[in-house]
């Protein structure tokens, strides 16, 4: 008796690592949505006038200031004071990196990433951006940060 059991156990346990790697295979399959399948983002309708000019132009503007960071997120300017250009407080980043979401130092500063130079954005915060408006956010800069 005691050599059955023994020789069980191995067969029960491969059996029960089996199903909870088949629950969570087909659990996650549905929620990664292809890069491929990725809905265009307006930078201009979406991104311009939902975020940046109602939440951080208060600071990073030209009219009547000298923008904050030296960062001018007003209609027009924002675009160019982002893509491709390096951050004015943390040395070797960059604000917008077209395709890498996680490496723009705008995505890093907005969701408050613990090796940020200064506080999380916007700085008057809380409020912070939702969830919804930084994944907008994150879905341009991974569709090629276009000026759309
Ligand atoms: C109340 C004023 C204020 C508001 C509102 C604000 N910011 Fe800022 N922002 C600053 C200041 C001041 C700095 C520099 C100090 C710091 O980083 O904390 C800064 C820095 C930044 C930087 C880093 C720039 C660089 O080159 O290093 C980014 C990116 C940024 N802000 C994005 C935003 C975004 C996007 C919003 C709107 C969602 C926003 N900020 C709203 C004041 C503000």
């Amino acid at each position: 008796m005691r050599v059955h059991v023994a020789s069980l156990t191995p067969t029960i346990v491969a059996v029960v690592v089996a199903s909870i790697a088949t629950a969570c295979g087909s659990s996650s399959t549905p929620t990664t949505p292809s890069p491929a399948a990725a809905p265009t983002v307006s930078f201009s309708q979406r991104i311009q006038v939902e975020i940046l000019t109602p939440s951080c132009t208060s600071c990073h503007t030209d009219e009547g200031r000298t923008p904050a960071a030296g960062l001018n997120l007003k209609s027009g300017s924002a675009h160019s004071n982002l893509v491709g250009v390096s951050s004015s407080g943390k040395p070797g980043a960059v604000r917008v990196i077209p395709g890498n979401p996680s490496g723009s130092y705008l995505v890093q500063k907005l969701e408050g990433a613990p090796d940020i130079v200064g506080l999380r954005m916007p700085r008057n915060g809380p409020p912070f951006l939702t969830d919804a408006q930084v994944a907008l956010i994150r879905q341009w800069i991974q569709n090629g940060a276009p000026n759309n």
